[in-house]
């Protein structure tokens, strides 16, 4: 599998209430594998303290443009040249002022003028500076220039007033940047993806389901489109949002998803099942509530129809994954459903980890023998399983 790079950011700061997300977006940001150094405004420091970034990066923090300990004096040019991305977050209405129009007066907006790398700006300020013409132009000069501009978002301000120009949650804006760096392995490709569990009616009031969260197919999901897919996700009953960008499709019974299945595969190129489809389901469901009694109760159930094979053995299916969380003997369980299924590629987990929880440990079983994802959260190991997926399926369409 292709190495990635470890991706260096440099993270400025800028003076608004939102700073004190900066460092937990910091943290987040070393937590998904990438170099951080800090640097932050005069005005940044009335907000957090450079000792906070500095104990957080393990790196001194730049704040000053006349730094005497960068050797050559240019600290500005340093700093840039080590970035693979700046990341300016929060981004002050006063700061995206200076950037769109290219002034240089500390050391955070001249490395910024200086760069030759990505520029990606989270707007944070007050919903009426958010709304003023001058900042709605100035954001708009910043997206003519190539800057990547991620959210405000809407909701209660430190100020009191509700609107837009929150700063996006640390969590959303460390996802937004590692999915910056995702090549975009699937343009033009259109993956469906089955995720969660399903729920099958006993009666009016009870059904038969599974402890599947959902949180995988929805991360592979997510992974896809950063990478460039059309997505459509259709899913069982789960208490998650949908990514931004996919087409959803909620289902709640096996026969239900089946259906949309049949109806969405024909112009897809790449199918991945990962829902907990149910492999039963009761023969005659009761429309009213089944009354107690002292008799034992029989329930006489059918089986489903397994979606996944039905997609592998169409005249011309598409790329076909199908997934495995057995709870024992892994590897044989898996490659025996891989040939039973008649698919290039079966992702094997061990249920007990996987079911509910938001780390996981993949193993990747095709023709070439197995290949294991340690463990990480969902999104890291949906990553890279969609790098691996292009790479076997573009071996596959040759
Ligand atoms: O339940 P089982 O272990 O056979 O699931 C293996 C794979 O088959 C999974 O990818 C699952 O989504 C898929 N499957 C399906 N339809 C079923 C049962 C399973 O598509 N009725």
């Amino acid at each position: 599998m292709e190495q990635q790079s470890v991706k260096r950011i440099l993270l400025g700061i800028t003076g608004g209430i939102a700073a004190y997300k900066a460092a937990e977006l910091l943290r987040l940001l070393m937590k998904q594998g990438m170099e951080v150094q800090v640097a932050m405004t005069e005005a940044a420091g009335h907000f957090i303290t450079p000792t906070t970034m500095q104990g957080l990066s393990g790196k001194p923090v730049f704040t000053d443009q006349w730094d005497a300990s960068a050797p050559n004096g240019m600290a500005h040019i340093n700093l840039s040249r080590a970035a693979d991305a700046i990341v300016i977050a929060p981004a002050t209405a006063d700061f995206i002022a200076k950037l769109a129009h290219g002034l240089a007066d500390d050391l955070l907006s001249t490395l910024c003028l200086a760069r030759n790398c990505p520029l990606i700006v989270a707007p944070a300020m007050n919903r009426e500076m958010w709304q003023n013409a001058a900042t709605q132009r100035n954001i708009a000069q910043l997206l003519a220039d190539g800057v990547r501009v991620l959210g405000p978002d809407c909701g209660m301000q430190a100020c009191g007033e509700e609107g837009m120009g929150r700063m996006l949650e640390a969590e959303r804006l460390a996802q937004d940047i590692a999915a910056f760096f995702q090549p975009r392995r699937f343009l033009g490709r259109k993956i469906l993806i089955t995720a969660g569990p399903t729920y099958e009616v006993i009666d009016a009031v009870r059904g038969i389901t599974n402890r599947s969260s959902g949180k995988m197919g929805y991360a592979i999901a997510r992974a896809a489109l950063e990478q460039g897919a059309e997505v459509v996700l259709v899913s069982g009953p789960t208490a998650l949002a949908k990514p931004h960008g996919a087409q959803g499709v909620d289902v709640v019974s096996a026969a239900q998803m089946f259906e949309v299945v049949q109806q969405q595969v024909g112009d897809c190129d790449i199918f991945i099942g990962v829902a907990a489809v149910a492999d039963y389901r009761v023969a005659q469901p009761s429309e009213q509530k089944i009354k107690k009694s002292a008799a034992t109760l029989t329930l006489e159930l059918v089986p489903n129809p397994d979606i996944l094979a039905y997609v592998a053995g169409l005249p011309k299916p598409p790329f076909c994954v199908g997934f495995a969380a057995e709870s024992e003997d892994l590897a044989k369980h898996a490659e025996q459903k891989r040939c039973v299924k008649n698919v290039p590629l079966l992702v094997g987990n061990l249920a007990q980890q996987a079911i509910g929880s938001d780390d996981n440990e993949l193993v990747l079983f095709d023709d070439s023998g197995s290949h294991v994802l340690p463990r990480a959260d969902k999104l890291t190991l949906a990553r890279l399983l969609m790098q691996h997926i292009a790479q076997r399926y573009e071996g596959a369409s040759k």
